[in-house]
Formats: structure tokens, C-alpha cells, sequence
């Protein structure tokens, strides 16, 4: 059975105050949150260590949004796979749309880096998603299953089922254009026959995901959960959010 998982996705927002003032509001909620489903908060390398420090006694799991693929070098600005580890971390998200877009990274380098935090144990949330130009070209399965066999080449079915997969469509990020949950579901059914062991990895719907809309993914079939950008900035939205997405499989 494939687990229902909601992470949070801060991106480069809250210091450190802010930070933990975020998680003693939602640590008030946790208690009236569904037991089934795993809660990740990734939020900006500089407050892991402060969130980590608040959630380790909790049901709360740590997440980083992006990492180099190397354990230690001469790489200015990067953060390593141990680096991560040494935090508490246990998720780590890569090849978000706004790293491939805005700074440069691509399917060679989501690749590797998908390799190197399933070698230091760190669970990768891998993003996957098409923009809006090539889902009206019709290119959007293309695209996806492109992506991600391009990020687990290489890797034993054994491996692939320790990843979770998020499709997130470029033009739904942000906008407020969430995609239909039906046609989020067809698609993910792509990337599940894309990679053989993708059938037991836990796929995520990410784009515009609130409180109102999260039910209507965790229906489908193939959706076990969101990760969210902007809801996930306040305590009492992403509690709400997550009490909607639990389904009882
Ligand atoms: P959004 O972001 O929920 O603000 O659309 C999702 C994401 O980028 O992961």
C-alpha cells in the first residue's frame, strides 16, 4: 500500500523566527491531524536546523528543497547529501521547476542528484512537470515520461520504489490555475508505467494545491498526496489541508 504524503514547500521564504514561530502554531494542530498521512515540511537550507531542532520528537519529517549530488568538494554555495543527513533531514526535493527554469539544472544533474540521496538514505521527491506551450501542443505525457525516465535511469527497480515522484505542471505553479484532478490522474498514471518499480512509489500533485481543492486529488487513484507551495506558508492552511487529504484507502 502506498502511503499518503503533504509536503510543504517554503522556497525562500521565513527566517528562522518566523520559522518556528510557523511550527509551534502547527504543532498545536498536529494532534487533530489524520494518523495516516506523513507531513514533511521543506523549508529554506538556513531554518532546517531551526525546524529540525522543534519537530524531532514529532510525527513531522524534515525536508530540504534541493542539494549538490557530491558529499564534500570545492562547490561554493552548495549543500551535500550529509550535510543533510547531519540536520535530520529525510526528504529532499529536486529538479523543482523553478531550479530547472531559473537556474539551470537539468535532467543529467536531477539524475544524479536523485542517485546520491537515495545512496545516503535521504527519500527524493522528484518533480516532474510540462509547461503550458507543450500541453497545448499535446506534448504533456511526452514530457513528463521524458523527465523522469531521464531522472532514474540507471537505478534498480528496488530503488525506484523508494522515491516519491511529484507532478507539478509548470503553469499551475503559483497561478492559481490548479490542473484538473482527472487529467493530474491520467498523467500520473503515465509516469507510474514509465519506470518499472514507479508502481509502488507514492506520486504527488503539486500546483496551486488549498485547503479547498487537496480533496478532490486525494479521490483519484493514482494521486497519494500534495506538495504545496503557498498554502503551506501558513500554520492553520496547511493543517486544513491536511486534515482534506487523507483518504482511507
Ligand atoms: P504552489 O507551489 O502550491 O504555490 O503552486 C507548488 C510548488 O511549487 O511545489
Amino acid at each position: 500500500m502506498r502511503r499518503t504524503i503533504v509536503a510543504g514547500n517554503w522556497k525562500m521564504y521565513k527566517d528562522t523566527h518566523e520559522a518556528a514561530l510557523f511550527v509551534d502554531a502547527f504543532l498545536d494542530r498536529l494532534g487533530g491531524l489524520p494518523a495516516g498521512v506523513e507531513i514533511v515540511l521543506c523549508p529554506p537550507f538556513s531554518a532546517l536546523f531551526a525546524v529540525g531542532q522543534r519537530v524531532r520528537r514529532t510525527r513531522v519529517r524534515l525536508g530540504a528543497q534541493n542539494m549538490h549530488w557530491e558529499d564534500c568538494g570545492a562547490y561554493t554555495g552548495e549543500i551535500s547529501p550529509p550535510m543533510l543527513v547531519d540536520l535530520g533531514v529525510a526528504y529532499v526535493i529536486l529538479g523543482h521547476s523553478e531550479r530547472r527554469t531559473l537556474f539551470g539544472e537539468t535532467d543529467d544533474g536531477v539524475r544524479r542528484k536523485t542517485a546520491a540521496a537515495l545512496a545516503h538514505g535521504l527519500t527524493p521527491i522528484v518533480a516532474v512537470g510540462e509547461t503550458a506551450a507543450e500541453r497545448d501542443a499535446g506534448l504533456t505525457t511526452a514530457r513528463v515520461v521524458a523527465q523522469t525516465q531521464a531522472a532514474l535511469e540507471g537505478l534498480p527497480a528496488g530503488a525506484v520504489a523508494k522515491i516519491v515522484m511529484a507532478y507539478e505542471p509548470i503553469w499551475a505553479i503559483g497561478t492559481g490555475r490548479n490542473c484538473d484532478p482527472e487529467a493530474a490522474n491520467e498523467v500520473m498514471r503515465a509516469i507510474r508505467g514509465a519506470v518499472e518499480g514507479l508502481a509502488e512509489a507514492p506520486i504527488l500533485y503539486g500546483g496551486s494545491v488549498k485547503p479547498e481543492n487537496v480533496a478532490a486529488y486525494a479521490a483519484c487513484g493514482e494521486i497519494d498526496g500534495a506538495l504545496v507551495g503557498g498554502a503551506s506558508l501558513d500554520p492553520n492552511a496547511f493543517a486544513a489541508l491536511i486534515a482534506s487529504a487523507y483518504v482511507q484507502r
